[in-house]
């Protein structure tokens, strides 16, 4: 079978994955990155597409790079993600695509040609870039990529001068952790992100020597990140479903754990999203410190 290139964590049942399968999606600690392999390396891919669409078309031309001429490649999505937008896509890198639907899903299967059309500008466009009005790093895909989320924009003019060891969880390309740094008695700060392309970008973004910067989960933190005086965090809310709010409730008591007595938790969230109760329930005193346009911000002291 060879090497099997795998973007993405199907649902359970969707599809048979091969054994051996490897996993290239920038949301998995660990994995190959695409724009690492050479040309024509793999042998094949199987891609649950992103729903963003310079995000998508980058994922799907990197696949087409990467796996050589007559390879299979399947490319798949929730019909209402972006699903019933692949087919056109495809065809439009010169592949002849046959399509099935399943399961609310949309299959594309295509056999790599041996000539593409536009994936340069696929590649260009979906690619790693410095943007011109804030001189930051960034990528299509990561969390609010080229503007400034209105949750974070209100936690950096509400949050205060730091001072000690901190963390940011799930940090993004490090804007919260740019503010927190302007502070001299800031003596170290740990940036825990899942998304590779937004750690690369904070990496870029932070040089400073008080800066680590950790691909990972938040909910599978390192021992020896305890202790601290202060955490800064937006946690990640999506669409406010169901499994998006366990996971904000997760940093939330991940933080409590984390912090020295008497150590703040500075968190941005969206104002529909129940996080007061954990916050009460986990730290000891819980004040609200603004409250505007859909969002609130909360200073908790464990
Ligand atoms: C709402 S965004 C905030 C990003 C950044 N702090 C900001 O304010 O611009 C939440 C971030 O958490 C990251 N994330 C999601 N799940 C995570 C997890 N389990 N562990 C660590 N980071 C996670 C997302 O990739 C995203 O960058």
């Amino acid at each position: 079978m060879g090497r099997i290139l795998l973007y993405g964590r199907p649902a359970p049942g969707l599809m048979v994955i091969p054994a051996g399968a490897e996993q290239v999606s920038p949301l998995v600690p660990g994995s190959t990155d695409l724009a690492d392999l050479a040309e024509g390396e793999a042998d094949g891919a199987l891609i649950l597409a992103p729903p963003g669409t310079l995000e998508r078309d980058y994922v799907m031309a990197q696949a087409l790079r990467t796996v050589r001429p007559q390879g299979e490649i399947i490319v798949f999505a929730p019909k209402d993600k972006g699903g019933t937008r692949l087919r056109k896509a495809l065809e439009g890198f010169g592949c002849e695509v046959f399509e099935e639907a399943r399961r609310h899903h949309r299959f594309c299967q295509v056999e790599r040609p041996s000539t593409l059309d536009r994936l340069d500008l696929a590649l260009r466009a979906g690619a790693p870039r410095r943007l011109d009005d804030t001189g930051l790093w960034t990528q299509p895909g990561v969390f609010s990529w080229d503007r400034l989320d209105r949750g974070t924009g209100l936690l950096l003019r509400t949050l205060p001068e730091l001072k000690g060891r901190g963390a940011d969880f799930g940090a993004g390309i490090g804007l919260l952790a740019l503010q927190v740094l302007k502070s001299a008695q800031v003596t170290e700060l740990t940036l825990v992100e899942l998304d590779r392309r937004a750690v690369r970008a904070a990496q870029h973004n932070l040089d400073d020597p008080r800066v680590e910067v950790i691909w990972g989960d938040v909910r599978q933190l390192d021992e020896r990140i305890t202790g601290l005086d202060f955490i800064v965090m937006n946690p990640p809310f999506h669409d406010g479903g169901q499994e998006d709010r366990a996971l904000g409730q997760a940093f939330i008591r991940t933080a409590a754990g984390r912090l020295r007595k008497g150590g703040v938790c500075w968190l941005t969230a969206n104002r529909h999203l129940p996080y007061e109760s954990v916050l009460q329930e986990h730290f000891r005193r819980v004040d609200l410190r603004a409250d505007d346009g859909g969002y609130k911000i909360y200073e908790a002291q464990a």
